[in-house]
């Protein structure tokens, strides 16, 4: 991404703990449609083309700075906040990663994974002369934000829920929490915080008051509610999360062209692609990672996590993670594909059965009850119902192989390490301890003895 924008920095506070989750992992990571808050943000930030990224860490430092730099976007830098002082005391120390060049600067709070980066971009190209321009928004219900107290165009201070009296908690216009400052007087009103309120926290929202009795201007640039919701507990972390699972089945429904029939049962994360004239049936989770084709068929009743689906393949009732389904495959009824289960083009795998670190060649077919763990199998090969690679043996894995054109005749053990000749027969419920070579027959299992007569004779013991 260019930077367009690089004396304009952002700083995002990703320091707090969170502690309406009541949870051991940080807020900002907790994920929302598959990924987390704070890349939400970040993904947010990254179209903009700002001269530099500051995310202020505190909780959890280390995964939340790791979480921050595995978004890759140049020129983000990480900053720790020692102690958790408030949103006020966050910037302070956000400012200190600043390069000279600033000259804006951008906050945004790790929490708010709804924002549009048209709608930040609306706000960086505002009131060019108010010292401070903060987004605001209306809303029927209020409760918990710091309310925006007006003279005309202008904001006078923010009040925070806690410290509001019941005047000014009737007030709907809320402070968002993302703002723009010009560098100088914002690091200025920032020195001048203090904590004498009903948190005992440096709040960044005093800054508005402050600026203003300098004589500065601060502006209101009103944003759509839905975009500014923060996520403080995991009541609100659902709902953000259904908001971004509405836009993104939207998306797919009306950009791409992807059939979703029933988009109430319909779960796919933001970072899902789906092909056009695919249908998605009731009940699909598609989670992160996970790439469909096009004119597919899913559904219903699947969970796909981190899955490459073919063109005009067809999943059924199955779960599958980390597999890689070929064009026309079919997987399922109730097929459990593990990672590494790699399916070729035009390949099966039928009802019960399991898979895993295991390629099934093109055209190849395992219908029904078997497990195939640690397998090369070529084209064209038959694997009978009830088929087992018995790959382990209590301390190590070994490989199976079986050639083109193959048969395993059903219920049959193939002991690994084994390979299975090309054009191959496994006789039905055979134990294959030993190669198989190309073209042969192979029984392994006990020879059938016949007793004629030995059935009547039993019944007329028994008098029947
Ligand atoms: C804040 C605003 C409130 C606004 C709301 C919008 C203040 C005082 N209040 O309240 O006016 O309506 O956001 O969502 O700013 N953080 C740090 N270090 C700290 C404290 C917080 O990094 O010392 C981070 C948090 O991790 C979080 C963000 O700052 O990502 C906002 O903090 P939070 O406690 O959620 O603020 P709110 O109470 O929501
Ligand atoms: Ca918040």
């Amino acid at each position: 991404m260019a930077v367009t924008r690089p004396d304009v920095a952002a700083v995002v506070l990703a320091a707090g703990k969170g502690t309406r989750f009541r949870s051991d992992l940080a807020k900002v990571l907790h994920p929302a449609a598959g990924r987390t808050l704070l890349r939400h943000v970040l993904e947010t930030v990254r179209p903009l083309g700002l001269g530099q990224v500051v995310v202020v860490v505190g909780h959890q430092a280390g995964d939340v700075e790791a979480e921050a730099k595995q978004a890759g976007i140049d020129g983000l830098v990480t900053i720790p906040q020692e102690q958790q002082r408030g949103t006020g005391h966050a910037v302070e120390v956000g400012l200190d990663a600043l390069d000279d060049r600033v000259r804006e600067v951008l906050v945004l709070p790790g929490d708010a994974p709804l924002l549009h980066p048209a709608t930040v971009a609306g706000l960086l190209d505002g009131d060019t002369a108010a010292a401070g321009t903060f987004m605001t928004t209306a809303l029927a219900d209020p409760t918990g934000y710091g309310r925006i107290v007006r003279s005309g165009e202008q904001i006078e201070r923010i009040v925070e829920e806690s410290d509001a009296t019941p005047e000014q908690r009737a007030i709907r216009e809320v402070n968002a929490g993302i703002y723009v400052f010009e560098r100088e007087p914002l690091q200025q009103a920032l020195a001048q915080l203090g904590t004498d309120n009903a948190q005992g926290e440096l709040y960044l929202t005093d800054v508005a008051e402050i600026l203003r009795s300098s004589g500065a201007a601060v502006a209101a640039h009103l944003a759509p509610a839905e975009e500014v919701a923060g996520v403080n507990d995991r009541l609100q972390l659902a709902a953000a999360a259904a908001v971004l699972r509405e836009r993104k089945l939207a998306q797919l429904a009306t950009e791409v062209g992807v059939t979703i029939i029933d988009p109430a049962t319909t779960y796919v994360d933001v970072d899902v692609d789906v092909g056009r004239d695919t249908v998605l049936l009731p009940g699909c989770v598609l989670e992160t990672g996970t790439s469909i084709g096009e004119a597919a068929v899913v559904g219903p009743n699947c969970r796909l996590v981190a899955c490459d689906i073919g063109d005009g393949a067809e999943v059924t009732y199955s779960v599958l993670h980390g597999a890689v389904v070929g064009a026309h495959a079919t997987v399922g009824p109730f097929t459990y594909l593990r990672p590494g289960a790699r399916l070729e083009r035009g390949a099966k795998a039928g009802g019960f059965v399991e898979i895993k670190q295991s390629t099934v060649g093109e055209g190849s077919k395992v219908p029904h009850l078997s497990y195939v763990g640690d397998t090369t199998s070529g084209s064209g090969v038959n694997v009978g119902a009830g088929t087992v690679t018995v790959n382990y043996d209590g301390y190590a894995k070994h490989r199976t192989e079986i050639g083109d054109g193959a048969f395993v005749g059903s219920d049959s053990m193939l002991v690994a390490p084994v390979r299975v000749g090309r054009g191959a027969v496994v006789a039905a419920g055979s134990t294959i301890t030993d190669d198989v070579p190309d073209d042969a027959l192979a029984i392994g299992r006990a020879r059938q003895v016949l007793k004629e007569g030995w059935a009547a004779q039993r019944r007329a013991r028994h008098g029947k």
